[in-house]
């Protein structure tokens, strides 16, 4: 089939581009610009992916009429503005950004300090969180965000069985410098970030939302989680390290359980008990790696989740949903592996 993409010149978009170009199922990749009037050289632009493909003006109509499908990757607030006509005429769009995937208008105003989607469009919208959900015969997807996957994958499985008390999360999460796109920011220059360690956004991190109200989907005695967020002088990988407090009398049995009940038939989670993944076994791979243990003298609970934020974080899970909306093989596009050696 044929594919549009708009945002290629970005991060994510580039890693979609990558993955798109392997894909069985894709015969052609239409990309699309927005600054643009006439078509640009991609070559111009990312000579570094060595492709001869030109970036097209921004045209609604065209992309409906020359794809089966569109992927947006582009900055906050864009898709707000740009999805309206695929909305409208029902024509499948993933959406990689966070505009969809807040269900409350006010909640998004509120963290990203923007004007939402219209409410009906809010609505119309699927969070596509593939390992629990299926994006089959959905017509806009909004592609879960990068600290939203590690930490929501970590926790699913003692917020689902109600194995944790509701109040104790806390969740320390780390990311490498590509988690803010290509933009320069004041805490991403080289001598801020390398042999550093800088916290940013505590407390603030517009996917703190997105993670409650998943968990509030699942418990809604989920109020509110603590949640932090460090930038690591890395350019790609997400370590979240998440804590709760067990509920009085659950066992080391009752945590292995769910977790084995969750992930055993998941192609890309794979969560062991007391091995903790380490963040190399998953940067340029869609896997999302967990350990986990409970602490008999503490009675908390540790969980350890890794992915690569531009993969399994963003490209690797669109894919994941494309296929799933397609009706395509799960792995396909994404039988990738990690950098070597390890
Ligand atoms: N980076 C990650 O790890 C990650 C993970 C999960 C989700 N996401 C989400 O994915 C989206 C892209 O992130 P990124 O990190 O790839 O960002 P990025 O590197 O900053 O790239 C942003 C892209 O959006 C395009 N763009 C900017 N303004 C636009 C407009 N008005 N109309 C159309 N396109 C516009 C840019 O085009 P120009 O080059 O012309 O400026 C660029 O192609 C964001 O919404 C982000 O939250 C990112």
């Amino acid at each position: 089939m044929n594919v549009g993409l708009v945002g290629v010149t970005g991060y994510s978009g580039s890693v979609l581009f990558e993955l798109l170009l392997r894909h069985p199922q894709v015969d052609h990749i239409n990309l699309y610009g927005h600054a643009q009037k006439v078509a640009q050289s991609l070559e111009e632009v990312l000579p570094q992916l060595r492709r001869r493909d030109n970036i097209l003006p921004y045209d609604p109509a065209d992309i409906m009429k020359n794809n089966q499908m569109v992927f947006f990757a582009t900055s906050a607030g864009v898709t707000t503005k740009l999805a309206k006509p695929f909305l409208e005429a029902n024509f499948p769009v993933i959406d990689l950004a966070g505009d969809y995937r807040l269900k409350s208008r006010d909640v998004y105003k509120h963290w990203y300090k923007k004007d939402a989607p219209e409410d009906q469009y809010l609505q119309q919208a699927h969070y596509g969180l593939t390992d629990f959900y299926s994006s089959k015969g959905e017509k806009y997807v909004a592609n879960p965000g990068c600290y939203a996957t590690s930490t929501i994958l970590a926790l699913a499985p003692l917020v689902q069985n109600h194995l944790i008390d509701p109040t104790s999360i806390v969740v320390d999460a780390k990311s490498g410098t590509s988690g803010a796109g290509k933009k320069l920011t004041e805490i991403t220059h080289f001598s801020k970030t390398n042999e550093n360690l800088q916290l940013y956004k505590v407390n603030q991190h517009q996917h703190i939302p997105e993670i409650v109200q998943q968990f509030q989907e699942w418990d809604e005695n989920v109020p509110y989680i603590q949640f932090t967020t460090t930038l690591l002088p890395l350019t790609r990988g997400i370590m979240a390290s998440c804590y709760a407090k067990a509920k009085d009398n659950v066992t080391e049995k009752e945590v292995r359980d769910a977790f084995v009940k969750t992930y055993s038939d998941d192609t890309f989670v794979n969560a062991t008990e007391g091995v903790f993944p380490t963040l190399k076994q998953v940067v340029g791979t869609n896997f999302c790696d967990i350990g986990y243990q409970l602490n008999p003298v503490t009675h908390q609970i540790v969980i350890i989740s890794v992915i690569d934020n531009l993969l399994k974080g963003a490209a690797g899970q669109a894919i994941q949903n494309f296929n799933q909306m397609f009706d395509y093989a799960p792995e396909a596009g994404l039988n990738l592996s990690p950098v070597l050696p390890i």
